[in-house]
């Protein structure tokens, strides 16, 4: 715990530096692309240290009145490296068309580095703000050497920018959404020890059938879980998976049943079976189902996605929630990384 907080603590003083020094950066290449590459990148690096990103500042919130004209440019300064147009080049980075809402590493042609192949997460809103607010420090190692982008309204308006950038873009935040990742901000801001009892009333709210709590809210609660998988011990996650065998299969070819067969899941996409008739409520979630994903849906499946045809009341407890993802890793062909 103490550690934790400590990092956070190491977090938000290296996240202020950062801000301040990634501000004079921003100036200083502004006209000129060269630093962007160079300069940039290397006086960016010292100061970001793979600590826990620092928290930032959610746009998710800015979103709907976001100005797209105004995100074309200060995606200027992204163009140096990214192109943003159907069937464009990559360039020194990727091609980022169809990037908000798809998985990371969204080009199969394109050849990233270990820090942004194994994030394994969607490029929601605030997973893209976050990365360009600090790019080292969420995902640290990236080759992608850009200082950041400071200012918030930036981030929103370039981030409504890229959202055009696709063949079918993914709907604005909801409230809901909004709140949960102001919500979040929060949690990261307060000491470790202000944010463990909120994540520890979660699973009691969940308990109660139909999700009363407010849909789609923090995704507090599942982090315990996440946390003790590693150590989890699958053998016990195998007996809980019992409570789900009523209507999934979990062998290799084996059968979709009142829910779809689950034999890969974990790291693959939601409504990860083509062959199994999904309900809007996991087809529009569009996500990767990582650990944290999967642990916020069984902590209380139609909090985490409201309508789902899923009628099972979800695991109140984290360890049993942590022992059945340890188990369900490894029922694919190559389990994902345990997490750290
Ligand atoms: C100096 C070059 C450079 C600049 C400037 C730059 N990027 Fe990148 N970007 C990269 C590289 C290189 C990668 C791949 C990183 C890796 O593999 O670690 C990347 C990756 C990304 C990704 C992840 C794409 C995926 O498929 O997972 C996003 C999103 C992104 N950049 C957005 C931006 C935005 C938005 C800006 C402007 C605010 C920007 N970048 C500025 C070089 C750059
Ligand atoms: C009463 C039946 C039922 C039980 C019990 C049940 N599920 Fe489900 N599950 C479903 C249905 C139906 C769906 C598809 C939901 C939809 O389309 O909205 C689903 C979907 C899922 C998905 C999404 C799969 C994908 O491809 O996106 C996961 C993951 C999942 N269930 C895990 C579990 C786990 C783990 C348990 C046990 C802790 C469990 N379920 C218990 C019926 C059930």
């Amino acid at each position: 715990m103490s550690l934790e907080a400590n990092k956070i603590a190491a977090a938000i003083l290296v996240g202020g530096m950062l801000t301040l020094s990634s501000g004079l950066i921003a100036n200083m290449i502004y006209g000129g692309h060269e630093g962007a590459e160079h300069g940039g990148g290397e006086a960016a690096a010292p100061a970001a240290p793979a600590a826990k990103p620092a928290p930032v500042e959610p746009i998710s919130g800015l979103l709907a009145s976001a100005d797209v004209a105004a995100g074309e440019k200060v995606a200027v300064k992204c163009a140096a490296c990214h192109t943003f147009n159907k069937g464009e080049a990559n360039k020194v980075g990727p091609n980022l068309y169809g990037v908000v809402g798809g998985p990371t590493a969204h080009k199969e042609d394109f050849n990233y580095d270990d820090a942004i192949k194994n994030l394994k997460t969607t490029w929601t809103y605030e997973n893209i703000n976050h990365f360009i607010a600090n790019p080292k420090g969420f995902a640290p190692g990236t080759k992608m050497t850009f200082p950041g982008l400071p200012k918030a309204q930036d981030r929103a308006d370039v981030i409504a920018f890229l959202r055009t950038k696709s063949d079918n873009p993914v709907p604005l935040p909801t409230p809901d959404e909004i709140k949960a990742a102001e919500d979040a901000a929060k949690q990261a801001a307060a000491p470790a020890e202000e944010a463990a009892p909120a994540a520890a009333a979660q699973p009691e709210a969940a308990a109660q059938p139909e999700g009363a709590a407010a849909p789609a809210a923090a995704p507090a609660g599942g982090e315990d879980a996440v946390k003790l998988i590693a150590a989890a011990d699958p053998a016990a996650g195998a007996k809980v998976a019992a409570k789900c065998k009523a209507c999934h299969d979990f062998t290799k070819g084996g059968p979709n049943k009142v829910g779809p067969n689950l034999w890969g899941v974990v790291g693959g996409p939601s409504a990860h079976k083509e062959d199994f008739n999904y309900d809007d409520a996991i087809k529009n979630l569009k996500i990767t189902w990582d650990f944290a994903h999967l642990d916020q849906f069984i902590t209380n499946p139609k909090k985490f996605a409201p309508g789902t045809k899923m009628s099972f009341p979800g695991i109140a407890k984290a360890q049993d929630r942590a022992s059945l993802l340890r188990w369900l890793r490894d029922q694919s062909d190559s389990p994902v990384p345990l997490p750290q």
